[in-house]
């Protein structure tokens, strides 16, 4: 039976992609590692198979932790990270800490015992383009981050090419545009916007809501993955993206439209939305053209943005309890249940 650790899966895509992982393949194993952040939800993944898969709570920078439980693995799929930009203008420490340091104790370890790595990385690291830019970010754009977390990914990002042709470790990197679906945290823009709605709160938008993200539904990043590590050329990157940009004000639009149509709550409008200051160093636009993992793996985005936002809203819709106890913080409820025993 393969066997593969996880990090970062308790988080909104890690644990997308461990439901994604465990029903496509009944028989793998599965070791999650994840330090539980105030991210790392783990009533994202209560309910799996206690046979097939090992939960540790632990953090990817402790190197003897990592001694411990590597051997053995056939591949590491490195999700786990510091992931909100605004987070990062406020405090640096943590990005560079998780995010480059815990990155190179993975690949020490990956590379000690020859472990197949896959990283997870973001679009980010290319910097920004002109609304008006007609070309996109494919994999020879230069790196240009602008915040402390793009800058931290894209470090790490180079660690891993640098492990891959020094050491020769059997790499890959996904570089991945801006995901929505189930279970993200409502830092993020549109957790956010459904969360504060329905609480009949205020909606910010930073500057003129003009910025553009390519908006990708979760599932089918996590098919993306599970096709480039499994499929994709030892040192390659690819990137994956939705053929989706829009505004952030139309995101916002969209959402306020949807949930007052369902609800037939006339409190939920536009009245909501509030112009707020500009996150600093705001990336204007973001791109990706994903011809190479199109060409090479046969990937495309199979869902689109009108189908994956109902299929979001309506998450978010039945599970209030989920985003009460991750806005409180309240999950120990859930970390009792699944950590008493270890
Ligand atoms: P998230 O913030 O929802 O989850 C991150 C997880 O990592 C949490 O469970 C947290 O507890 C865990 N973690 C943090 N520090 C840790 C540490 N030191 N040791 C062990 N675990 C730790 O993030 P996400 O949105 O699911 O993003 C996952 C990955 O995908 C990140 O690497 C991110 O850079 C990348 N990415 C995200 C997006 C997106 O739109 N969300 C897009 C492209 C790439
Ligand atoms: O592009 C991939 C990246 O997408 C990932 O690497 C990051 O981990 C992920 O967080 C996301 O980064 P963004 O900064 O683009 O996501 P966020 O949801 O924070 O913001 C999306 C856009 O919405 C951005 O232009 C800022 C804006 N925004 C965000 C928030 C939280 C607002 O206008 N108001 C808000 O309250």
């Amino acid at each position: 039976m393969k066997k593969y650790l996880i990090t970062g899966c308790a988080g909104f895509i890690g644990s997308n992609f461990v439901h994604y992982m465990l029903k496509k393949y009944p028989e793998i194993l599965l070791v999650n590692l994840d330090k539980l952040t105030y991210a790392g939800n783990p009533q994202n993944i209560a309910g799996l198979p206690q046979s097939q898969v090992e939960l540790v709570q632990g953090d990817i920078c402790d190197a003897a932790l990592l001694e411990r439980i590597v051997p053995g693995h056939d591949s590491i799929v490195h999700f786990a990270a510091e992931s909100h930009n605004d987070n990062s203008i406020a405090n640096p420490e943590p990005f560079i800490t998780t995010n480059v340091e815990g990155t190179f104790h993975l690949l020490e370890a990956a590379r000690k015992h020859d472990v197949r790595f896959h990283h997870i990385s973001t679009d980010e690291v290319y910097g920004d383009l002109a609304l008006d830019d007609p070309c996109k970010f494919t994999e020879s754009t230069p790196y240009k981050p602008s915040s402390p977390y793009s800058a931290s990914k894209a470090a790490s990002d180079q660690l891993v090419r640098a492990w891959v042709r020094t050491y020769g470790l059997r790499a890959t990197i996904s570089n991945c545009s801006n995901n929505y679906g189930p279970k993200q945290h409502p830092e993020k823009l549109i957790p956010k916007i459904v969360s504060n709605a329905l609480a009949g709160k205020e909606i910010p938008i930073y500057g003129d809501g003009k910025n553009v993200r390519d908006w990708l539904y979760v599932l089918d990043h996590c098919k993306a993955i599970d096709l480039i590590f499994h499929r994709g050329r030892s040192g390659e990157t690819y990137n994956v993206g939705g053929h989706n940009e829009r505004p952030n004000i139309f995101i916002v639009k969209t959402i306020i439209e949807q949930l007052h149509d369902r609800l037939k709550d006339d409190g939920i409008s536009e009245e909501l939305i509030k112009h707020v200051a500009d996150r600093l160093g705001h990336d204007r636009r973001y791109g990706i053209d994903p011809t190479k993992i199109k060409n090479d793996l046969g990937w495309y985005p199979e869902t689109p943005f009108e189908k994956g936002i109902v299929l979001t809203i309506d998450w978010y819709l039945d599970h209030e309890e989920w985003m009460e106890h991750i806005t409180s913080g309240n999950y120990q409820k859930y970390y009792e249940e699944m950590y008493k025993n270890k």
